[in-house]
């Protein structure tokens, strides 16, 4: 099996962009609004990088956290209104979201064999189904012919308020450490050398950073029906 085994794309929408652009709300709304499904896959990396640090792995020890990845079972939901994430039985979908994770995760997918791995549970799950699919590399490599891409943006400021308002963050020391740690991550995710963060060719570019939610539902559903996607799925 090789990174670029090809998916069942037809039925797949993709959003892909950097953290704190509202991807992971647009998407499930996004799903709701199709009937279709929702698989977070960047929740999979995170589940893959608690079992390391719970573990007590080295993130940045390639070979030890491919092993590890080898021997976890990740299960997770693709109903939008009930998204949940187990590793090897246990219910993770809360532990995930911790701070430590964040720091940790951008170390842990960069492994190539890592997301060998994951793409290849990603391709099986989604592969065939109506579903939209979320997390950075989605247009680029696991389903390069989705039926439609989005890659969603925002300036680094709009994404680190955002954030910080849900996780309940108002302090501005707090929000500006948060911010660092964003741009770390985005840094890290677009110039690793397997599969990083970029927009797919034939993507469509959303700035969301004036835009509400909504706004942004609105826009990806209108690109959907202009080019025919869900309207006979
Ligand atoms: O979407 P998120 O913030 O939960 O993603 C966590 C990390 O996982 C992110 O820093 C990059 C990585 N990721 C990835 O490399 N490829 C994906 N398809 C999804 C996420």
């Amino acid at each position: 099996m090789t990174i670029t085994e090809p998916g069942n794309d037809a039925r797949v929408i993709a959003i892909d962009g950097p953290s704190g652009t509202g991807k992971s709300s647009v998407a499930r709304k996004v799903a709701c609004r199709l009937g279709a499904g929702y698989l977070d896959t960047g929740a999979m990396y995170r589940a893959l990088t608690l079992a390391v640090l719970s573990d007590g792995l080295d993130p940045a020890d390639a070979e030890k956290v491919a092993a590890r990845a080898e021997g976890l079972v990740i299960d997770i939901t693709t109903d939008p209104e009930n998204h949940k994430v187990f590793a090897d039985g246990r219910d993770v979908t809360m532990a995930i979201r911790s701070a430590e994770v964040s720091a940790a995760v951008s170390a842990v997918s960069a492994v190539s064999a890592v997301r060998r791995r994951l793409v290849h549970v990603q391709r099986q799950l989604a592969g065939g189904a109506t579903i939209v699919v979320e997390g950075r590399d989605i247009g680029t490599v696991v389903f390069p012919a989705a039926a439609l891409k989005i890659y969603l943006t925002a300036t680094p400021s709009a994404r680190a308020t955002r954030r910080a308002e849900q996780v309940g963050i108002s302090e501005p020391g707090e929000i500006a450490a948060l911010a660092d740690s964003l741009r770390r991550r985005d840094d890290f995710d677009s110039t690793r050398a397997v599969s990083p963060l970029r927009p797919a060719s034939d993507a469509v570019v959303l700035d969301s950073t004036d835009m509400s939610e909504e706004d942004v539902v609105e826009a990806v559903l209108a690109a959907a029906t202009s080019r025919n996607v869900g309207a006979s799925w």
